[in-house]
């Protein structure tokens, strides 16, 4: 592996002008006829992100030497698809932050946020068929099947303790590592790239969606809320069972485990201190980044794969410094 301590700035500075071009796009693409519409999608696209999804469609392209500006648009679109699952989802989850300013749906309230977050999709779709790729539009129409039956099984689990690693993993591969992977896949597809190579890209983008969602869940008890941008502790109240807490009721004793299961069946935000210091206690933590180093470590091994180049690089850093990740 090679210098792991590289800034993420200056490792993603090989993609920096073509990022400029992709946001410029997403800029004019939000336009409307509707004013709501503008205001409420510049409100949330404008507060930042890290724009990971673009950010692997471009460096996946240009590990295998795509050039065009379909790169632009389909960067774009994938952006546009998460910032629409966020609209969904912080309706959903009835969360109050998103990158550091309060949710769209507490400044312009749930029926804004689900409709211009419907808005964002069929946008989304309409750039798609500009780029004319059926191969394209059946990978990402098929990524927005996934994520929506991911949320709704997360929905049907809520404050369910009884969920296992197996049934977590089903849910974050569909929430949040389809889109990854897609947006990978998508990157070799433009590239004309053999279907091994394209499956590489796919695996490595699933793998590291899934690594990237364990690391969110880990971060939901321990991380920094101004860093993040986003309040911790919500997994909790939603009664979400994560790895932190499965880990913590596999390990710890019919004690810890009868707390961590009451907390999860009554969303009991109020036990969250005596919850973090059992998930700290029984090692669940360390299982949980253990499990997202292993899922970083299958996206590295998915990179090799691809023919060395600066951005074959970035690929690898990204999925290295993952489980450093503070925001
Ligand atoms: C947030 O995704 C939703 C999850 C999958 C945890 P990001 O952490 O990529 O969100 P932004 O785009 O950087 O705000
Ligand atoms: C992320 O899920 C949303 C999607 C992937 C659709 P979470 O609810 O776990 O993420 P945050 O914490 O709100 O970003
Ligand atoms: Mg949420
Ligand atoms: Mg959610």
């Amino acid at each position: 592996m090679q210098a792991s301590n590289t800034s993420p700035s200056t490792l993603l500075s090989v993609i920096a002008p073509d990022m400029r071009e992709v946001d410029l796009f997403i800029r004019q693409r939000l336009d409307s006829g509707v004013p709501l519409i503008g205001q409420v999608s510049r409100y949330i696209i404008t507060a930042g992100g890290k724009r990971l999804r673009p950010t692997l469609l471009l460096l996946v392209s240009g590990a295998l030497g795509f050039t065009g500006p379909e790169r632009f648009t389909l960067a774009a679109v994938v952006e546009f698809i998460h910032t629409a699952t966020l609209l969904h989802d912080d309706v959903v989850d009835d969360s109050s932050l998103r990158r550091g300013n309060a949710t769209a749906n507490i400044t312009f309230g749930n029926p804004a946020s689900v409709l211009v977050g419907d808005f964002l999709y069929s946008r989304a779709f309409q750039m798609m068929v500009d780029v004319g790729s059926m191969r394209v539009m059946s990978v990402l129409s098929e990524a927005t099947t996934v994520i929506s039956e991911g949320e709704v099984l997360q929905l049907m689990n809520m404050h369910n303790a009884d969920l296992d690693e197996e049934g977590y993993l089903h849910v974050i591969r569909s929430k949040t590592a389809k889109l990854f992977e897609a947006s990978a896949r998508v990157g070799a597809i433009l590239a004309g790239a053999s279907p091994e190579i394209e499956t590489a890209c796919a695996h490595y983008g699933q793998a590291l969606g899934t690594a990237f969602q364990v690391i969110d869940d880990v971060l939901d008890y321990t991380g920094d809320a101004a860093l993040m941008g986003k309040n911790l502790g919500d997994d909790l109240r939603e009664g979400k069972a994560t790895l932190p807490l499965i880990a913590a009721m596999q390990r710890g004793n019919a004690e810890q485990r009868e707390v961590v299961k009451l907390a999860i069946e009554n969303g009991d935000v109020d036990a969250i201190e005596q919850v973090v210091a059992i998930v700290r206690a029984t090692g669940a933590l360390d299982v949980a980044r253990k499990a997202a180093s292993d899922e970083a470590a299958r996206a590295i091994a998915a990179a090799e794969q691809l023919p060395d180049s600066p951005h074959r690089t970035c690929l690898i850093q990204l999925a290295a410094q993952l489980l450093d990740r503070q925001t």
